[in-house]
């Protein structure tokens, strides 16, 4: 199918990941990207991309405009709605986080049917996909593997671990009573991400939120409330390594991937210890802890650390970026350049 122009897919291309991601790709001369989101892409990420269209994942007809103009051998299915706001509007949250990845999917499933190659569908999963019953036990079992405590308390932790069950689905056993099946056509692989932080955008309505927003307020030269405890403890990684796994995962020969998903993580500081360091930094910040019981629970119930071995092992993953470093030589310096702040 000459007449098409292959592209990669990039939903919830607006967000913190589709952002990172697009520029690194266009860092990279791959600016053959076709970028969707619902809210407005920013211009500068338009610009680094063949075509950015605003629009709903849940929208078929979408999809049927974007096939007749373009092949896709590649999707990267960042729209989702977060934890914390998926908990306001649970059934909408389970549309867009489980109908709009099986229309995905889907997509990713006609295509490699009409390229006669398995469509690359990359899903970042999360580690709200976990649920530990009480801190006593959240202290006992330390990092988790990725097939321990899998009983998310939240909308966005449940639609996340079933969508990682539909793309092992679609990849494995699609229409497996079907006379023409053909097996292989969507290679599905998902990681599970600890909190994200990111020196140039914010998250929306997501739950580990307050480590960025502590360290964006005080580059601002913002007071930052804190809606957990200073004890709590998840983990992190900073934005650079969480492009790098999601590149490396997908870049990974088949026969090496061992599993449909893999825990990555990087550093998982205490609340209170991230306040300390954005105080080492920004001597003015005014932190203060003021938790809301109800988020507050939804982070007791994640692990306080992900078991990443099996990521290492299968294609060699490791973070570039520690605490400190992720400090020092991405977080400070950039956000500093972003607010003007010297
Ligand atoms: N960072 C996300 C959230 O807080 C978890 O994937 O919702």
């Amino acid at each position: 199918m000459g007449m098409r122009k292959e592209v990669i897919l990039i939903t919830g291309a607006a967000g913190e990941l589709g952002q990172a991601l697009i520029n690194q790709l266009a860092d990279e001369g791959r600016s053959n990207i076709v970028a969707l989101d619902v809210k407005p892409i920013p211009i500068p990420i338009q610009e680094r991309c063949e075509l950015a269209i605003p629009g709903d994942i849940l929208d078929e007809r979408l999809f049927s405009r974007l096939i007749s103009e373009y092949a896709i051998p590649a999707i990267y299915h960042f729209a989702a709605l977060l934890s914390t706001r998926a908990e306001f509007t649970p059934e909408a949250a389970h549309r867009v986080n489980v109908d709009g990845t099986m229309n995905l999917l889907k997509l990713a499933a006609d295509q490699s049917g009409w390229l006669g190659e398995p469509v690359k569908f990359v899903f970042p999963s999360s580690v709200a996909v976990f649920g530990l019953p009480d801190l006593a036990t959240k202290a006992k079992e330390g990092a988790l593997k990725e097939y321990q405590w899998l009983e998310p308390t939240t909308m966005y932790g449940c639609n996340k671990l079933y969508c990682e069950q539909l793309g092992r689905y679609y990849a494995h056993n699609y229409r497996q009573l079907a006379a023409d099946q053909h097996r292989g056509g969507v290679d599905f692989r998902s990681l599970r991400f600890p909190g994200l932080i990111s020196a140039f955008t914010l998250p929306t309505g997501g739950t580990s939120d307050y480590a960025s927003e502590m360290i964006h307020a005080a580059a601002k030269g913002e007071p930052y409330r804190c809606f957990v405890r200073p004890d709590t403890r998840i983990p992190f990684m900073a934005m650079p390594d969480a492009i790098k796994a999601l590149l490396d995962l997908s870049a990974a020969p088949a026969e090496n991937l061992k599993s449909y998903v893999y825990s990555v993580t990087a550093f998982n500081p205490s609340a209170e210890e991230i306040a300390g360091i954005v105080r080492r930094h920004f001597p003015d910040a005014e932190i203060t802890f003021q938790p809301d019981e109800r988020r507050q629970a939804i982070v007791d119930s994640w692990p306080e650390d992900q078991d990443d071995t099996w990521a290492r092992r299968d294609w060699n993953w490791q973070p570039a970026y520690d605490l400190d470093r992720a400090f020092d030589e991405y977080l400070v310096p950039n956000i500093k350049a972003h607010y003007h702040r010297e």
